[in-house]
């Protein structure tokens, strides 16, 4: 079978340190067309492109994906998560398959309006990029769940926390209009994602709380119900938290390192027997390196797209289910705003 046919649209950040970095190493699929409106962005995109040893005879690069609709059959879509739906509903539409970037989409009509054009589109795939599915210590925990090893999950508390570091090539981290959100949407696409992976898919909004005050939030704090589990989040872009999961069974305790690779993971009894202290082994399609990660993602993207009967890391319905509940923290009724007495002067009607 040839190759897929590959675009990348949207040539910033993720596009190049994620999937541009891991194509050369996906044989099954070729890159073919970058799209940007930004030339300078797909231009950018083709020169790293080569650098990391793609071959870019025939790469085309356009503004749009009408220009070079021709060019490709697959596509993945790194683009600003407010036109995540737009870009991707339109591709659905042209019979391109679409890897596409968190979060699903930014607004509950959006999501919805997605899973429907997905839906609506035989033969076409929609799949999500969840990396974080592969990475060791997230799997490992999913099976030491699934395995009854830690007895019934009573407790989850999930911490991350950093200055912020990530390099966006455009606004499209911190403008509301292109980030839809901040921390959650950003970073609680991945976490969510795996704590509905591990404890299932029944979801309640207990409390939420974040610092916006029109902009995009860089504190948020959740606790909700995921599977009947009480599970705690806390998120930052501006404090060091650290990145760390603790959860808390009848049987063990696990806790995990919730970057990559996760390094420091115990496992330890109700009765203080340490049953696993360090680094877990990447059972694939775990990963032990970042940037096979990558390569795994498209691996399996393009598998996807050539045999309907191979399971995809990540779905649609996965996509919407964490959109959902991002998009139920934002507007739901457990909604608080973080106390910030240095701005508003009183904490009245505030969380503390
Ligand atoms: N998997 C991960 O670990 C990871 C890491 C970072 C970012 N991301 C995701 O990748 C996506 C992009 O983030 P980024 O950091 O690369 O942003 P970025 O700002 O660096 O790049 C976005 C690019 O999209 C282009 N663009 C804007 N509108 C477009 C359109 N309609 N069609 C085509 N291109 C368009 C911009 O010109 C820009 O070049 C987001 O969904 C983000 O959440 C994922």
């Amino acid at each position: 079978m040839p190759p897929l046919r590959l675009a990348v649209v949207g040539c910033g950040a993720a596009a190049r340190s994620c999937h541009l970095t891991a194509l050369p190493k996906v044989p099954d699929i070729r890159l073919t067309a970058l799209i940007d409106p930004d030339p300078e962005q797909a231009g950018a995109a083709l020169d790293w492109y080569r650098e990391q040893g793609g071959t870019s005879g025939d790469v085309r690069t356009a503004r749009s994906v009408d220009d070079v609709s021709d060019a490709f059959d697959a596509a993945v879509v790194a683009v600003p998560h407010t036109a995540h739906a737009t870009v991707t509903g339109d591709l659905l539409a042209r019979g391109k398959h679409v890897l596409l970037e968190k979060p699903m989409a930014t607004s509950a009509p959006d999501t919805e309006a997605l899973a429907a054009a997905a839906a609506r589109a035989p033969g076409v795939r929609l799949l999500m990029a969840h990396p974080r599915r592969l990475f060791p210590a997230n799997a490992w925990v999913r099976a030491l769940i699934q395995e009854g090893v830690l007895g019934t999950v009573t407790r989850v508390r999930w911490t991350e926390g950093h200055p912020y570091s990530w390099e966006p090539v455009s606004w499209s981290m911190f403008d509301r209009r292109l980030a839809g959100g901040g921390v959650l949407t950003d970073t609680a696409s991945h976490v969510f994602d795996i704590l509905l992976w591990w404890l299932g898919t029944q979801t309640e909004v207990v409390d939420y709380v974040d610092d916006s005050l029109g902009g995009v939030e860089a504190d948020a704090f959740a606790t909700l119900r995921i599977g009947g589990v009480r599970t705690e989040v806390e998120l930052s872009r501006v404090r060091a938290l650290g990145t760390s999961c603790v959860i808390t069974g009848t049987e063990a305790e696990v806790s995990i390192g919730t970057d990559f690779p996760a390094g420091e993971c115990t496992l330890i009894t109700a009765s203080g027997e340490v049953r696993h202290r360090g680094d877990v082994q990447a059972l694939p399609p775990a990963q032990d390196e970042w940037d096979d990660l990558f390569v795994e993602q498209l691996r399996n993207f393009a598998a996807v797209c050539a045999d309907a009967d191979v399971e995809p890391h990540a779905t649609a319905a996965d996509g919407l289910r964490v959109a959902r509940l991002i998009e139920e923290c934002y507007t739901g009724p457990a909604r608080r705003m973080l106390s910030q007495p240095w701005l508003t002067g009183t904490t009245a009607g505030s969380a503390a």
